[in-house]
C-alpha cells in the first residue's frame, strides 16, 4: 500500500479551485477569494482556556471561500463537508443551523454582534473548499470560521476578528473550545510560530525553521477521528476551572507565574485528578517558556526534549492521549526524531514530530508498521513549514 499522504497546494490552485466550486454551485462570478490555513500547536497544550501561553505555526494546508455579496438578505454556504445551507440573519444564532453549517452561519452571526459586519450587509453566498483534513485535529472548523471572517471583515483588526470566530465556535456550533486556533489561523505569520499569551491575548512571532538546521517537522495524522463536541474536552477544561476555584485563583496562568510557590500549591491540591490536570497546565506553561528559548537559540535537540515531555504529561496526568496518538509518538522516537507529541485537543487526530530529514522516511516507515501490528488505522502524513496567516487570494 502506497504511505497516504495531505497534500497542500498553492495559493493560485487553491484560489482556482474555490472559484470553480463557486461558479458550478451558484452559476456565477464570486467577488473575490479568501483563505485561512489549519494549525499544528508546537507546544502549549490545553492551556489556552486556563489563560497559558501556546506556540502555534499555521500549516500550508488552508480552506479557502469564494464570496459573493448579495442585496436580499439570503445567505447561502455551500461545502463538500456537509449539505447546502440556506438562511438569513435571523436564523444564525446559537441553536439554528447544525452540523457543518453552524460554523458559517456562526461566523454571521457572531461579526453581526460584535459590530464587525459592515451596516450594509445584505447577505452572502460562500462557497468553501479545503486542504485541511477534518477531523484530524488539524483547526479545520478554524480555517473555515477564519477565512470566511475576514471575507466579510477584511478591514476589521485580526484579534477582533479571532475573538468573533472564537464566539461563532462557542455560542453556535456548540464547541467549547479556547482562542488558540483562530489566533493561528489569523496572526501567525510565515517562518515563525506564534507564541499567544492566552491571559491578555498578545502575540509575538518566533522564528521557526527547522529545514534550515537539516530538520523536518512531520504531521502524522492517526485517522483516528477527533471529536471537540463529544464532552471530553469539556470535562477536561471544567476540571482546570474546578482546580482554579479551589485555589482562590482566577486561573491556573497565576500558580504558573509563581514558579514554584505555584507548583507547591498545585501539589497540595486534594484531588489526585484535579491535582494531575493543573500539575499539567502548570508545567506545560513553563515548558512553553523553554521551548522559546530553545528556539531562540536555535537548540533543537532542547526544543525535542520538550515537545516529547509535554506529551508525557498530556498522556499520563492530563489524559488526551490514545493508543494511536501513543504509537505515532513512539514510532517517531524510535526512528530518531528528536521529539514528538499529540498535537491540538487530542482523543484523536494528529502528533508531530521533529526530525532529521533522512530520518523522515523511516519515522513513516514506522509509524505504519506499528499502526498496522496494532490493528490501528494506516494514519497519513505531511512535512510542513510555518506558513502565511489568513489572506486574499483573488
Ligand atoms: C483544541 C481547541 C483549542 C485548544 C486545544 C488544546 O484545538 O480548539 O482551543 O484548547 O484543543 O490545546
Amino acid at each position: 500500500m502506497t504511505v497516504r499522504r495531505f497534500e497542500a497546494c498553492s495559493d493560485a490552485e487553491l484560489a482556482a479551485v474555490a472559484a470553480d466550486s463557486f461558479r458550478r454551485e451558484f452559476g456565477d462570478e464570486p467577488d473575490g477569494v479568501w483563505a485561512a490555513p489549519g494549525r499544528v500547536n508546537l507546544i502549549g497544550e490545553h492551556v489556552d482556556y486556563a489563560g497559558g501561553l501556546c506556540l502555534p505555526i499555521a500549516l500550508p494546508h488552508s480552506t479557502a471561500v469564494a464570496v459573493a455579496r448579495r442585496t436580499d438578505g439570503l445567505i447561502r454556504v455551500r461545502s463538500a463537508a456537509g449539505p447546502p445551507w440556506d438562511g438569513r440573519l435571523d436564523d444564525v444564532g446559537p441553536g439554528r443551523p447544525d452540523g457543518w453549517a453552524s460554523y458559517p452561519a456562526g461566523v454571521v452571526w457572531a461579526l453581526h454582534e460584535s459590530g464587525l459586519l459592515a451596516a450594509d450587509f445584505g447577505g452572502v453566498d460562500a462557497a468553501f473548499v479545503s486542504t485541511v483534513p477534518i477531523g484530524a485535529g488539524l483547526s479545520s472548523s478554524a480555517a473555515l470560521e477564519c477565512s470566511l471572517a475576514l471575507a466579510l471583515a477584511p478591514d476589521a483588526d485580526r484579534a477582533a476578528i479571532a475573538t468573533a470566530c472564537v464566539r461563532a465556535e462557542n455560542e453556535v456550533a456548540g464547541a467549547p473550545t479556547g482562542g488558540m486556533d483562530q489566533a493561528a489561523a489569523l496572526q501567525s505569520s510565515e517562518g515563525s510560530a506564534l507564541l499567544l499569551d492566552s491571559a491578555s491575548g498578545a502575540v509575538s512571532h518566533v522564528p521557526f525553521d527547522p529545514r534550515a538546521h537539516g530538520l523536518e517537522l512531520l504531521v502524522i495524522d492517526t485517522r483516528t477521528p477527533h471529536r471537540l463536541v463529544d464532552g471530553w474536552y469539556a470535562q477536561r477544561r471544567a476540571a482546570v476551572a474546578a482546580a482554579a476555584r479551589r485555589l482562590g485563583v482566577a486561573s491556573l496562568r497565576v500558580p504558573a507565574d509563581r514558579g514554584r510557590d505555584g507548583t507547591g500549591a498545585v501539589r497540595s491540591l486534594g484531588d489526585d485528578v484535579l491535582r494531575r490536570r493543573a500539575s499539567h497546565v502548570i508545567s506545560e506553561i513553563a515548558r512553553v517558556r523553554l521551548a522559546v528559548t530553545a528556539l531562540e537559540s536555535a537548540d533543537f535537540a532542547e526544543f525535542g526534549r520538550l515537545l516529547s515531555a509535554s506529551h508525557r504529561s498530556l498522556a499520563r496526568d492530563f489524559e488526551v492521549s490514545c493508543p494511536e496518538l501513543d504509537s505515532a509518538v513512539e514510532s517517531a522516537l524510535i526512528a530518531g526524531a528528536l521529539g514528538a507529541r499529540m498535537t491540538g485537543g487530542g482523543f484523536g487526530g494528529s502528533a508531530i514530530a521533529l526530525l532529521p530529514t533522512d530520518k523522515v522516511d523511516d519515522a513513516i516507515a514506522t509509524a505504519r508498521r506499528r499502526a498496522a501490528q496494532r490493528r490501528l488505522p494506516d494514519p497519513a502524513f505531511a512535512v510542513v513549514a510555518a506558513s502565511a496567516p489568513a489572506r486574499r487570494l483573488l
